[in-house]
């Protein structure tokens, strides 16, 4: 989330949850936290789980993907959206932040909570995990690099992790041989992030796999304070509510609710499903190209 000066509140904010975006059911790691430090908000969780994974598609993808995705939860009445998604993070948010962001519409992403919470932390080197689409952007380097230039950091991509944790091994052996083969890639590190919101589902097998003198650091918990300091500037962006919660995911809402149960850590309510119309989720105006800047 970069820096930004206080605006004073918007008027009339009724009905507007605060969006969170994940490329599928990752991002309720990051939900989970948010409604642990602010759980009066309302919010609405948006999981592209029909078009995931991200993290091996092309850049075009990514950013023909997120902002469909973020269309739709503005038109749902969102004024801010928090982008889960370490990959679009990376990738996109620049140029969603500069197509969509505004005086009452705002996006923020993990990346530079993530990088505060790692350079905060670090003794001299920092390992991070994540997406192949996310490590081939070195954005985390980027943004833990302005912080602290002086810091070495190692970034390993580990494309098989996210689709294990999908399917529910998360406590298997074959977790536990995956996250070691990764894991052995990084060599002297002292501090390592889990740069993908599945990951914190194999923090047990990080935190065992590693050398004992090296923190595992899963971000949502930081992304969540970082969020509720944001807020206390912009209250209109997120007024209060009641505490609500609703999903909608684009591929199949039962498995959604199923299976996300275990990244929320407690019962999702009823998903709904989302369909494509004319090939997207959200209309939006046709033959717009970037505007901010992509990480290719
Ligand atoms: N949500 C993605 C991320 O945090 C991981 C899963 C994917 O590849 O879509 O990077």
């Amino acid at each position: 989330m970069p820096p930004e000066a206080s605006s004073s509140p918007l008027p009339h904010p009724v009905n507007c949850p605060v969006g969170v975006y994940d490329s599928g059911y990752g991002g309720l790691t990051v939900l989970r936290q948010l409604r642990k430090t602010l759980p009066e908000l309302d919010y609405l969780y948006l999981g592209d789980s029909g078009r995931a994974p991200y993290g091996g598609r092309d850049v075009d993808t990514v950013l023909d993907f997120s902002e469909q995705c973020v269309e739709r939860l503005f038109a749902e009445g969102c004024r801010v959206i928090v982008v889960a998604c370490h990959t679009v993070s990376c990738v996109a948010l620049r140029h969603l932040q500069h197509r969509y962001g505004s005086d009452e519409r705002r996006i923020l992403g993990v990346t530079i909570p993530a990088a505060e919470a790692a350079v905060g932390r670090t003794r001299g080197h920092i390992g991070f995990v994540g997406t192949a689409r996310t490590v081939a952007s070195h954005t985390f380097r980027t943004e833990a690099h302005k912080l602290k230039p002086e810091v070495k950091i190692t970034e390993v991509a580990a494309p098989l992790l996210a689709p294990i944790v999908e399917e529910g091994w998360e406590d298997s052996e074959i977790a536990r041989l995956a996250v070691q083969r990764y894991v052995a890639k990084f060599s002297g590190i002292d501090t390592l992030v889990l740069g993908c919101t599945h990951y914190p589902l194999l923090e047990k097998a990080f935190d065992e796999l590693t050398p004992p003198d090296v923190a595992v650091l899963n971000p949502a918990p930081e992304v969540a304070e970082r969020f509720r300091v944001w807020r206390e500037q912009h209250p209109g962006f997120a007024p209060q509510g009641s505490g609500s919660l609703r999903v909608l995911s684009s591929g199949d809402a039962a498995n959604f609710a199923r299976h996300g149960a275990r990244f929320l850590g407690e019962a999702l309510p009823m998903v709904e499903h989302i369909a494509e119309q004319n090939g997207r989720l959200a209309l939006c105006p046709e033959g717009s190209e970037p505007i901010g800047q992509v990480v290719r």
